[in-house]
């Protein structure tokens, strides 16, 4: 959610700083500050607003150091001000923190810390950290810290400086995500590995409550218990091109056009095309318990909880398995009924959202198998479940997800057929539905090529203050996860809803300003969605159709028809969700929305 940068090196830290924050700004993006370490102590500089502006303010007063922790805001605890924006300094002047999380306690810790005569500047639950550590400081800032971090309930990443110990960042974290890194004497602290890959790609990935250690001479790593722990070395895959923009006009844009290529990375030496089959390396050994298992039960956020609802359409479908899709954050508080014989699946994109993470300690807590499927390679959901596939979508960046979501589908498409095929699908079916998925590349190319048409649809559409979107069966999530990408980043209100179930409300709504989009392929349910669309018209609604390919009747009752390719149920929701993505985006563009940053959203929620 926020961002988080530091460095110590030989270097001058202030540029590495900076740019890793502006890497960062998709995360958390309403004030943004650095703590410099220099011979005279600790020198800040904090803004409400943009990095760029940070680093117009440090150009013009040419600060150069070795030593540096830097942060994006998103607010959670007070208003985007300049006292709320971190880092976060005490009351000596002598500590400066900054951090990512929420402290759950800190209104309890902030009346003591009060009544003992600390005096606050900011609103935020951080500052009571920096109250904390300076109250247990004795000399040695590593320990300040663990001693300070037993009062508090939370989670947070963090990374702190002390002016008597002025070559040293100190870093732990809980429940938030922290990577360290190392260069060539020079070594990096982040909220995620965009922000330093330009000069490094081996991280260690701290666990819960370690702390890691920065000096110049390297990196020093310590248990919960103090003892001094040799961390492993992970390699970073990817490049640096992968979190550009590569001629793209706006990060989403360039996502959704990757998708060909990420929905093949997604089924790459999984997808057995000559056997009609799949094979998933990360979960094979578990696919017996997930057949015999009792309960099964996705559980996501936003985005991955759509997807997670496909996962259940095929998994019932095609597999003849009932399961469950339970949004994180109501699973967690409902009691839910998983024991040792349930398996929970956590569906997320970045692997750091609390509340699929609190979803998955509750079903651990209740003896589950947790396992997960992520996107980004040793995030905190892929170390805390007992098995996974990675849907390998590479660095999503625009905040709306689009690739993470279709390499999703993908990887449940996959598990699907495979479990189908041991409950009895035949060999030609599934020798059918994988054709179909070798060629979900090629078709979601053609769906592309009608991103110029989808963007003069947009334009005629982008006054509207509300839509509409109408999708059966599998098609229902996707009207749903269509409707949340316009809500997300162009602010219009959209809703999803099932095409039936419109006359059961809905319709109330609809005149001749109310743009409804129709997911209308050529299924079992196509004449039914007809009937649905000519239910609009009676009301003079506006009606943008999706329908397949070749469909010449549809053209005669809507007003404008967006094709896609012939497909089976299973692999129409990744096609059809695509020209809504676009049409999202358009629409976007032409209010002036900032596509990438929209307002009020933070990539990756880790707070509850
Ligand atoms: C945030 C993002 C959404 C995302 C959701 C779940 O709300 O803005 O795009 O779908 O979190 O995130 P996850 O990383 O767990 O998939």
């Amino acid at each position: 959610m926020c961002g988080i940068v530091g460095y110590v090196g030989q270097n001058n830290a202030v540029p590495v700083v900076i740019q890793g924050l502006q890497r960062l700004e998709y995360r958390g993006y309403d004030s943004c500050g650095i703590a410099m370490m220099n011979s005279e102590g600790l020198n800040l500089e904090k803004v409400t607003g943009k990095v760029m502006e940070l680093q117009g303010l440090l150009a013009q007063k040419k600060n150069s150091t070795s030593l540096a922790i830097g942060h994006t805001r998103w607010a959670t605890h007070g208003p985007p001000t300049f006292d709320n924006a971190h880092p976060h300094v005490s009351q000596d002047g002598k500590i400066a923190l900054v951090h990512n999380g929420i402290i759950e306690n800190y209104k309890v810790l902030r009346d003591e810390l009060e009544n003992d005569g600390y005096q606050f500047r900011s609103e935020t639950d951080t500052e009571v950290i920096v109250g904390l550590i300076s109250k247990c400081y004795h000399g040695n800032l590593e320990h300040a810290v663990r001693e300070a971090l037993s009062y508090v309930v939370g989670a947070y990443g963090l990374a702190i400086v002390h002016a008597d110990e002025p070559e040293k960042i100190v870093c732990t974290r809980k429940g938030a995500p922290l990577i360290l890194a190392m260069g060539e004497n020079e070594y990096f602290v982040a909220s995620d590995v965009a922000a330093i890959l330009h000069y490094s790609k081996d991280v260690i990935y701290l666990d819960n409550e370690e702390i890691g250690v920065l000096t110049p001479e390297g990196i020093e790593t310590y248990s919960v218990a103090d003892e001094p722990v040799v961390k492993k070395i992970h390699k970073i895959t990817f490049n640096l091109e992968e979190i550009e923009k590569g001629g793209y006009e706006h990060f989403m844009l360039k996502e959704i056009f990757s998708q060909p290529q990420t929905i093949y990375d997604a089924m790459r030496g999984r997808l057995l095309p000559e056997e009609g089959n799949a094979h998933l390396g990360g979960i094979e050994h578990m696919i017996g318990s997930i057949l015999h298992a009792d309960q099964r039960y996705f559980t996501a956020c936003g985005t991955s909880w759509h997807a997670g609802l496909i996962g259940e359409m095929m998994f019932e479908q095609f597999a003849r398995l009932p399961c469950e899709v339970e949004y994180a954050s109501e699973f967690r508080y409902r009691e839910p009924l998983v024991d040792a014989k349930s398996i929970v699946f956590a569906i997320s994109q970045s692997g750091e959202t609390a509340d699929t993470l609190a979803a998955i300690q509750e079903a651990k807590n209740r003896d589950a198998t947790v396992l997960g499927i992520c996107n980004v390679v040793g995030s905190s959901i892929a170390r805390e479940t007992e098995a996974g596939v990675y849907v390998h979508a590479g660095p999503e960046i625009g905040v709306a997800s689009t690739k993470a979501f279709t390499s999703q589908v993908t990887v449940l498409s996959l598990l699907t057929l495979k479990l189908a095929r041991l409950m009895g699908m035949s060999e030609s079916d599934g020798l059918e539905i994988a054709d179909a998925m070798q060629r979900l590349p090629e078709n979601v190319e053609w769906v592309l090529k009608q991103a110029d048409q989808i963007a003069e649809i947009a334009k005629l559409y982008a006054d509207a203050s509300n839509f509409l979107y109408l999708g059966r069966g599998v098609n229902f999530p996707v009207a749903l996860e269509g409707a949340l990408k316009l809500k997300e980043i162009s602010y219009i209100h959209a809703e999803g809803y099932p095409a039936a179930e419109m006359k059961h409300g809905p319709i109330a709504l609809i005149d001749k300003s109310m743009p409804i989009v129709a997911i209308a392929p050529q299924d079992k349910t196509y004449d039914k969605i007809l009937s649905n669309i000519e239910e609009v018209k009676a009301r003079h609604g506006r009606v943008i159709a999706l329908a397949t390919r070749g469909d010449e009747r549809i053209k005669d009752i809507a007003d404008h028809v967006l094709y896609v390719p012939p497909a089976l149920s299973f692999t129409a929701p990744i096609l059809n969700v695509i020209p809504l993505q676009l049409l999202s985006y358009y629409v976007a563009v032409e209010r002036g929305c900032n596509v990438d940053q929209p307002r009020n959203l933070a990539k990756s929620v880790t707070v509850e």
